[in-house]
């Protein structure tokens, strides 16, 4: 009999590259809830289910339906700066939708897979380990914390994964930091980037691959998922100029004051992934090595 596993936020940036390595996982019957699947079924076949994940009935009920061994959580509020402003629609989709899922999990003796961030440190002394202390200095940081909190208090049999700046690609075009990089220099334009935001660089296909890897040998617990490099958003900028030849003097150096952001950011964040890379034996490719296989629009 095949494992049916959940997925959520199919189409984000982490969701997508999970979609294509489950759904052609032998044993795996693969369900997704999204919005985005009622017009396009014929398409994306009957396993889609049109859903508003944040309609906790509806979930409840499509859920107890499915009855899945897995449940994979990558729906989540991701903008940092719009979550400052829009609280109560980051706690709901970062916070309540996860206890709903936890709740669902432990009454089906689910594995549930939920992703958490680098955000939920200050950004003091990374790349952290798994054991570092949290202490988040933005709402954002604050909602994924939360969420860690009650995974932890309510489930035995969970996977953590904590993730980093990530770059990869997708169906829906989600651009990331790389995308907007790599568009504006093609295009000759200047750009001004910020010398700090420390973090370690990964390939959503490489999350995707390591998803597969911690099913197969039934992992529990809190593990980071980041690559080998500790790099600045200026050093990540230069890495893809060099790669692509493109001209250098067209990337400014900017202090992350001059930029202005709404929320703060921890300036040295990242994750170490030793211990994924040891004891799941995941490999975390280079940077540049990736961009190989990034389909730039
Ligand atoms: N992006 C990063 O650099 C980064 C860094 C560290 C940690 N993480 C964590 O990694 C996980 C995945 O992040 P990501 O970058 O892949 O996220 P993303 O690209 O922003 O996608 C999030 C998905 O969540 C769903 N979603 C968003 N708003 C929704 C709403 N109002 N109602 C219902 N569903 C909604 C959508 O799913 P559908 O496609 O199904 O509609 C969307 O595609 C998150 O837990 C995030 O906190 C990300």
């Amino acid at each position: 009999m095949k494992i049916k596993i959940l997925l959520l936020g199919r189409f984000g940036r982490v969701g997508d590259a999970l979609f294509k390595t489950l759904s052609i996982m032998p044993g795996v019957d693969l369900f997704v809830f999204s919005s985005y699947s009622l017009s396009k079924k014929h398409i994306w076949g009957n396993n889609f289910i049109d859903i508003n994940i944040l309609d906790f009935v509806a979930l409840k009920k499509e859920i107890l339906r499915i009855e899945p061994r897995i449940i994979i959580n990558c729906a989540a509020f991701t903008n940092v700066d719009e979550a400052e402003r829009k609280k109560s629609e980051c706690w709901n989709l970062n916070v309540t939708l996860v206890e709903k899922l936890a709740q669902l999990s432990s009454s089906l003796e689910a594995h549930l897979i939920h992703f958490s961030s680098d955000y939920i440190f200050n950004g003091n002394s990374g790349p952290y380990y798994e054991d570092a202390k949290p202490n988040p200095i933005n709402y954002y940081g604050k909602s994924k914390l939360a969420s860690e909190n009650i995974i932890l208090s309510k489930l035995n049999d969970f996977s953590i994964i904590r993730t980093n700046f990530l770059y990869g690609n997708s169906d829906l075009y989600n651009p990331t930091f790389v995308n907007s990089v790599y568009n504006n220099l093609k295009q000759g334009k200047q750009i001004n980037v910020v010398n700090s935001l420390y973090s370690c660089p990964v390939f959503t296909k490489d999350i995707s691959i390591g998803v597969k890897e911690l099913i197969l040998q039934q992992f529990s617990g809190i593990v980071n998922f980041a690559g080998p490099e500790y790099l600045s958003r200026f050093e990540i900028a230069l890495k893809i100029c060099d790669f692509f030849k493109f001209d250098k003097n067209n990337i400014k150096e900017a202090n992350i004051s001059d930029i202005g952001f709404e929320a703060k950011r921890p300036i040295k964040a990242g994750l170490n992934s030793e211990y994924a890379q040891k004891k799941l034996g995941i490999i975390f490719n280079n940077f540049s090595d990736c961009l190989n296989e990034m389909n730039f629009k």
